[in-house]
């Protein structure tokens, strides 16, 4: 596919897509970064959780959902889950820039970390492609990675169990053997475990500083912006809109939470599933 000049685009929407609501931390630092910016995001929780799932499934929702959000005149894609991310092709080129969160999430942990021992905390998936480990390695061999899968943590978060008891059990039991362990850095390597953050670091103690995966991507962006790989809107008034695969009302109040102090002007169900998804018209349920 050829590439369309940046300023073609310049007044599109950034699209962010998750498996489910939770890649609405990533947007929500987007937002505050970039108020200008108009937003689309695409929440495929009709096939929540992606962790759980082999890389080729995910694979083919990845590449639905980037068609699909090609569809929608957009001027970058920002795949905001690690599970989807883990399976991403880099080499490949699509007509807008495709920004994944596992190399900005590891470039983050590397400049942070002094001791060179690092803590990853991810869904099954992201753990077992090694994506973090890999990108750890690439910039430096020496880098000491801990990994934890933590697959109860989404269902929790989707829940709305945030300040719970319960929830804190699993984090504790979930993250004590990472925490015996000399790491100074811990990437929450899913997005929905910065909306666990409070939980997370009373477990880790003062010492380790977590990493979230949106404000590493919010950097790199900022940079390309900077060097005019991606073209800023210029009369953009932050617009958020939301489409989902499943929408109901436990998913919209989840969703409208999350993103709180952002509101989203609107709410669509759209089906992914339609044989044709390159026409939009036939995708989004008004
Ligand atoms: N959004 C996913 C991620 O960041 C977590 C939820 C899921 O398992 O789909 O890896």
């Amino acid at each position: 596919m050829m590439f369309l000049e940046a300023s073609d685009r310049a007044e599109f929407p950034i699209a962010v897509f998750d498996s489910g609501v939770g890649g609405l931390t990533v947007l929500k630092s987007l937002a505050e970064d970039f108020p200008k910016e108009n937003f689309l995001y695409l929440g495929d929780s009709a096939r929540l959780p992606y962790g759980t799932k082999s890389p080729l499934t995910i694979r083919h929702y990845v590449e639905q959902n980037i068609q699909f959000l090609l569809s929608c005149k957009v001027k970058a894609i920002v795949v905001a889950c690690n599970s989807a991310s883990s399976v991403l092709d880099l080499e490949r080129k699509i007509a807008v820039p495709l920004y994944e969160v596992i190399g900005p999430g590891a470039r983050t942990a590397y400049k942070i970390s002094q001791t060179l021992s690092i803590g990853v905390i991810a869904t099954r998936a992201t753990v077992n492609r090694g994506a973090y480990v890999r990108a750890l390695h690439e910039l430096d061999p020496r880098t000491k990675v801990f990994q934890q899968a933590c697959p109860l943590l989404v269902p929790l978060v989707e829940e709305g169990w945030v300040q719970d008891p319960l929830t804190n059990l699993v984090i504790h039991r979930y993250l004590s053997p990472i925490a015996t362990q000399e790491i100074d850095t811990l990437i929450l390597g899913c997005t929905h475990y910065p909306i666990l953050k409070e939980s997370i670091a009373k477990v880790m103690g003062g010492g380790v500083t977590l990493v979230d995966s949106g404000k590493a991507i919010s950097a790199e962006i900022m940079s390309d912006m900077n060097e005019g790989k991606l073209k800023g809107n210029p009369a953009g008034s932050g617009e958020i809109e939301i489409l989902n695969t499943d929408l109901d009302q436990h998913i919209q109040f989840t969703a409208e939470r999350i993103l709180h102090p952002f509101k989203a002007a609107k709410f669509t169900h759209v089906n992914l599933t339609a044989s044709d998804i390159s026409n939009l018209d036939q995708i989004r349920n008004f």
